[in-house]
């Protein structure tokens, strides 16, 4: 048996209750809602005294709510089918009613409703009530489920608030007060579906569980931290919402402070749910408060103009998407500098970056460890070893937790290479895939809070970005849009960290690695081993990569920016973009570089060494004699090319 479902079976039913959904006719309640009730009902962890209410604007009965239910389950459930006996189980406590928010007799109706569906299961009177709803609602449902009698019923009464928590500081501390004026602060659980992921919760493992980082964690031994959660889809369908929200609002202010504080926080003395939360909000209140005067230096945002999905089809500019203002000054990306001001960090900074329409959808923090250059010096010529350890984990889509390091490499000389050190959470547990929100639910019926924001962390949260919406509310960005759609974002965010001597980890994937032509068939083990031998170079506009008829052996990957491959005679052979790659001719065949590649912009590239590369195929020598077939039809113009060209 896999240690995961060990611990799936060891774990018991939650409490019982009755959830009530309102805002069931919604989108969350199918695509999220639903499957990770299922998901909780295959393993056995919802129980018997269990039923659903649902509560909603579509006029349906609960026959017709179920059958709805029913079909989209086969849409949105996770587990490839759908169990159809435990689906059963479920759709059998299903119950639905039409309301209006401003209707109080809906909401005595429900009530009743409430009452006799949990009497039917045995749900002890106890009650999770979900705002599946827009915030402007809250106060209006709060006042009617309060006068309906939800605030006093005999059970336990807990309350779910999905996010947006508020669109800045004053808005938030008004929600804040119009709930606490019904619920007290434990009744009420603000959901942060960051803190669902199993990854994200391993932040918190990893802090605890592995005693040997324990001594290394503070400033004398981190350089800095960054956390990036990059997207490839674009707004889609949520123009409306996202044209009043942007970037900051709708990730950094939540799951990025929610990822940072797992990393940076004081070790809790215990897991007691409120031990955790004291030590989350310490650290969101040792945060450095930027001023608005210091937002230009530490901030920087950008906007999608028109540009190339990752699948190579046409995208639309933010501006031209449904629903969005055509002048809109809203931002899509953002990158931003932190302070921890803690005893334990001093002041060390933390980089915090997202956005929509990027180049590769993927969610890492990385710790960047200072060298220990005494140490160092005279063992490694190249230098690599100078840049200090990283530390990554990868949240998504990869899970797991990679150590970059220093190794000698075989042979006679005492030489060094990258190595990686990796941790797949797919090779140590077999986890059935879920939504997130099955341990959301879970804890919440067994009135766990532990994953969920507590007023003072969602309130300081709000007052770390306040300065940068303020000052870019009051400066509307005159360079919008800023960044291609399906590129790496604003130059100014790699300025960002330049000005202080730093660089981002542009961390790669197998997701990312496969989508080139050139690795799109190479098994997940050598592109795993392949992924840490890569390291950045930037090079300016007009810089030089490699030079024609040149007999040197790397390989590189454009991760940002575009580049030129030139002919012999001076002639334009192509242009290399995000995404591509090129000069494995050099390395499989020993060949001189057949062009001169050349940055037409700025551009941030990642190197593979020709001696790395053939040492990690060699091991695998039917994928290097695959490598070399591939190489071979690039050359004759027969195989796969990002480009269109031979490889330079
Ligand atoms: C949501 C945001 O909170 O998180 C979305 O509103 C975003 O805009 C999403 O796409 C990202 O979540 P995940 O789990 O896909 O990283």
């Amino acid at each position: 048996m896999s240690s995961r479902s060990a611990a799936t079976s060891a774990a018991k039913p939650a409490a019982p209750g009755v959830l009530v959904i309102l805002g069931a006719s919604g989108d969350l309640t199918k695509r999220l809602l639903m499957p990770a009730l299922l998901n909780l009902a295959c393993d056995r962890l919802l129980p018997d005294g269990f039923a659903v209410v649902g509560m909603g604007r579509d006029v349906m009965t609960s026959e017709e709510f179920r059958e709805r239910q029913r079909g989209d389950i086969r849409t949105f459930c996770t587990r490839g089918t759908v169990d159809a006996d435990r689906w059963s189980w479920l759709e059998s406590r299903l119950h639905y009613m039409a309301g209006e928010f401003d209707d109080v007799d809906a909401f005595a109706r429900l009530k009743r409703l409430v009452d006799d569906a949990g009497a039917e299961v045995g749900a002890g009177g106890n009650t999770l009530l979900y705002l599946a709803i827009s915030p402007d609602f809250f106060a209006l449902v709060n006042r009617q489920l309060d006068a309906a009698g939800f605030t006093r019923m005999e059970g336990s009464r807990r309350i779910i608030v999905e996010k947006p928590f508020g669109r800045d500081l004053d808005s938030a501390r008004a929600l804040n007060q119009s709930l606490l004026a019904h619920w007290p602060e434990e009744e009420i659980y603000r959901i942060d579906h960051y803190l669902g992921k199993e990854t994200v919760q391993n932040l918190l493992a990893f802090r605890l569980a592995n005693g040997m980082f324990a001594p290394l964690w503070n400033g004398r031994h981190i350089d800095h931290i960054q956390i990036s959660a990059t997207e490839t889809v674009g707004v889609e369908t949520r123009g409306g919402y996202y044209d009043r929200t942007g970037v900051v609002r709708d990730m950094i202010q939540n799951h990025l402070l929610q990822m940072m504080a797992y990393v940076c926080m004081e070790p809790p003395a215990s897991l007691d749910p409120a031990a955790v939360r004291d030590a989350k909000s310490e650290l969101l209140a040792s945060v450095r408060q930027l001023e608005e005067g210091d937002v230009a230096d530490a901030c920087v945002r950008g906007q999608y103009g028109a540009g190339k999905k990752a699948d190579g089809s046409a995208a639309v500019a933010y501006r031209a998407e449904p629903a969005v203002d055509p002048q809109s000054n809203t931002e899509t990306f953002a990158a931003i500098r932190l302070h921890i001001d803690s005893d334990r960090f001093q002041g060390m900074p933390v980089y915090l970056r997202s956005g929509k329409s990027l180049w590769k959808r993927g969610t890492e923090i990385v710790v960047q460890f200072r060298p220990d250059t005494a140490a160092t010096t005279g063992v490694d010529p190249a230098g690599g070893a100078a840049e200090g350890n990283l530390l990554v984990f990868h949240i998504q889509p990869f899970q797991g937790v990679e150590i970059r390091m220093q190794a000698k490499r075989p042979g006679p000389l005492f030489t060094l290479q990258r190595a990686g050190m990796r941790f797949d959470y797919a090779d140590a547990f077999d986890a059935a895939r879920g939504t997130g929100y099955e341990v959301l639910l879970y804890s919440a019926l067994n009135g766990d809070p532990t994953l969920f924001s507590r007023t003072d962390f969602v309130e300081t949260a709000w007052e770390i970005v306040q300065p940068v919406l303020d000052a870019w509310a009051a400066t509307p960005a005159t360079d919008f849009p800023n960044y291609v759609a399906g590129t790496w974002g604003p130059r100014a965010a790699s300025d960002l960290l330049a000005r202080d001597g730093r660089h981002w980890h542009e961390i790669l994937n197998r997701d990312v690695l496969a989508r080139t032509a050139f690795f799109a068939e190479a098994p997940a083990l050598v592109l795993n081993n392949l992924l840490p031998a890569f390291r950045p170079l930037a090079a300016e506009a007009g810089e030089g990569i490699v030079a024609a008829g040149a007999h040197d052996d790397e390989m590189y990957f454009v991760c940002r920016g575009e580049l030129e491959a030139i002919g012999g005679d001076g002639s334009r052979l192509g242009v290399l973009r995000e995404g591509e790659f090129f000069g494995e001719m050099a390395v499989l065949f020993d060949q001189p570089r057949a062009a001169t590649v050349r940055a037409i912009t700025p551009c941030d590239l990642l190197v593979l060494d020709g001696d790395e590369f053939r040492r990690i195929v060699n091991d695998f020598p039917a994928v290097a004699a695959e490598f070399r077939r591939i190489a071979e039809g690039r050359r004759s113009g027969e195989g796969p090319s990002e480009t269109g060209l031979a490889d330079p």
